[in-house]
């Protein structure tokens, strides 16, 4: 079964990155006696293990594989179980709107994600009678955002199919086990990967397996500080055998000495590499001081692009904030946000004028501009952006008459609560936590007299306050 695998593209593959028919016997054992021991509780294994359904499994996996897909383990709990409560089956999340769907994704980020699930819904109760497809293969075919991962998880989690899985904890689990070097992003690599997991994955208990795989990454085989020492698989671990002690060396060296290669391999049985290896790492590459974190090697960091936008938080004199809807389609498609513009460079000079531009939209007097509060800058990361906020607050004691900007659907007076409970982003939770934190900082400060009473600072400028002239001085 193993062998020196010489591909189209002529790459050499050496034995140590695979493993052989007595390792994938041992270390799924190991594996899995792990995973009976540690295992954590969570609301969708329970019902993956208990749910005599077939659909209604598939379901509830689905929904948990989605919401996991770019959040840990830890937040997703109690979103998952909000979720489930409100919609137990396939059929009663197709018949919700989408609005109650992001209402009750808030906070997770990545709405299309949400966006998916429901399309997913509505697609398996009108195509195909509410029953889930039954294979990996199937799921990715009818379900919007299912790819490899995700349909595989869902096919052996919930279904039972003996396929196996990589995310980017299985992709490090064997990058260390097996000593793979290479670039973690090349295609060549990942499909290494998925062969190793096909290859390893308990056809007894796939889903049980491919859970023990991610979780064994996420809380052992770590990215920083991986438990070593109670690792049950150091045996059989190439990074542990290259950045242990000359004690551990020796034991591993030994271990890997009694491989038992198949006859037809011309691989030397031992820990060394052939020189020409496309999945070893390379010598100057290894870095002693990261120990067995010189595995997966990284792919050079692409620079996150920088942006700037202003944002305004126009407030009524009951405290309701205006929130406009953003379009159908694109970042954060339909969610609620405070008014913002663009500014193009990010330079402060320009600051100013986009600002006004902002509030001309809508239709506030420029005169006005001049009454506005500066916050603070919000920072918020994106996946590839690193969004700067420039937060303004703004008070109105007349909301009549406001327009807002094209590329808007509309706008909402929404009071607090009425954003909290609101489809909403991440980065605009943090906008209104900076509002309220800076509205906090100033009330301390007039409590203690901190603050010089400048005839700007005695009391907020209205809207109207703009308009009505000044008591002449007598
Ligand atoms: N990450 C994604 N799906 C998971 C699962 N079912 N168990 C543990 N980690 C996961």
């Amino acid at each position: 079964m193993v062998k020196n695998v010489k591909k189209a593209s002529a790459a050499v593959i050496g034995s140590l990155h695979q493993f052989t028919e007595d390792e994938v016997v041992t270390v799924r054992q190991k594996l899995l006696t792990w995973y009976d021991a540690n295992h954590r509780v969570l609301p969708w294994r329970t019902i993956a293990a208990t749910e005599p359904d077939r659909s209604k499994r598939a379901y509830a996996v689905w929904v948990s594989e989605i919401m996991l897909q770019q959040t840990q383990v830890s937040t997703v709990v109690s979103y998952f179980v909000k979720w489930m409560a409100k919609w137990p089956t396939v059929e009663d999340l197709a018949r919700a709107t989408l609005e109650e769907v992001n209402q009750v994704w808030a906070g997770l980020g990545y709405y299309s994600r949400a966006r998916r699930l429901h399309e997913g819904a509505v697609k398996v109760v009108k195509e195909l009678d509410g029953e889930f497809p039954d294979d990996r293969d199937s799921l990715i075919q009818h379900l919007p955002g299912i790819g490899r991962y995700s349909g595989s998880a869902i096919a052996s989690i919930a279904l039972g199919c003996g396929v196996g899985v990589v995310d980017g904890n299985v992709n490090r689990v064997f990058a260390r086990v097996r000593g793979i070097g290479a670039d973690i992003t090349l295609q060549s690599t990942t499909e290494h990967m998925w062969t190793l997991a096909n290859q390893l994955v308990d056809s007894d208990r796939p889903g049980d397996f491919n859970q023990a795989m991610m979780e064994f990454g996420a809380t052992v085989c770590t990215p920083k500080n991986p438990s070593c020492n109670s690792c049950p698989l150091s045996v059989h671990c190439v990074s542990h055998h290259r950045s242990g002690d000359q004690q551990e060396r020796a034991s591993i060296t030994n271990h890997f000495k009694k491989r038992k290669m198949p006859s037809e391999s011309s691989a030397v049985p031992d820990i060394e590499c052939l020189p020409e290896c496309a999945l070893c790492l390379r010598k100057e590459d290894w870095d002693s001081s990261l120990g067995v974190q010189n595995y997966p090697r990284k792919a050079q960091k692409t620079q996150s692009r920088q942006k700037a936008s202003a944002v305004v938080v126009l407030q009524g004199n009951s405290g309701e904030m205006l929130l406009v809807q953003r379009p159908k389609k694109g970042l954060l498609a339909n969610l609620w946000e405070f008014p913002s513009i663009a500014l193009t460079d990010g330079d402060s000079h320009q600051e100013k004028e986009v600002t006004e531009q902002l509030i001309n939209q809508f239709a506030v007097p420029s005169s006005l501009s001049s009454s506005r509060i500066f916050v603070a800058d919000v920072i918020h990361i994106f996946s590839h952006i690193r969004q700067t906020y420039k937060v303004y607050k703004i008070l109105l004691d007349d909301q009549k008459g406001l327009t807002w900007p094209s590329r808007y659907q509309g706008g909402q007076w929404m009071t607090r609560k009425e954003f909290v409970t609101s489809a909403t982003s991440t980065a605009m939770k943090k906008v209104l936590k900076a509002v309220e934190v800076s509205e906090e900082k100033n009330k301390n400060e007039k409590k203690m007299g901190l603050v010089e009473k400048s005839p700007d600072t005695k009391k907020q400028k209205t809207i109207s306050q703009f308009f009505t002239a000044a008591p002449k001085k007598k």
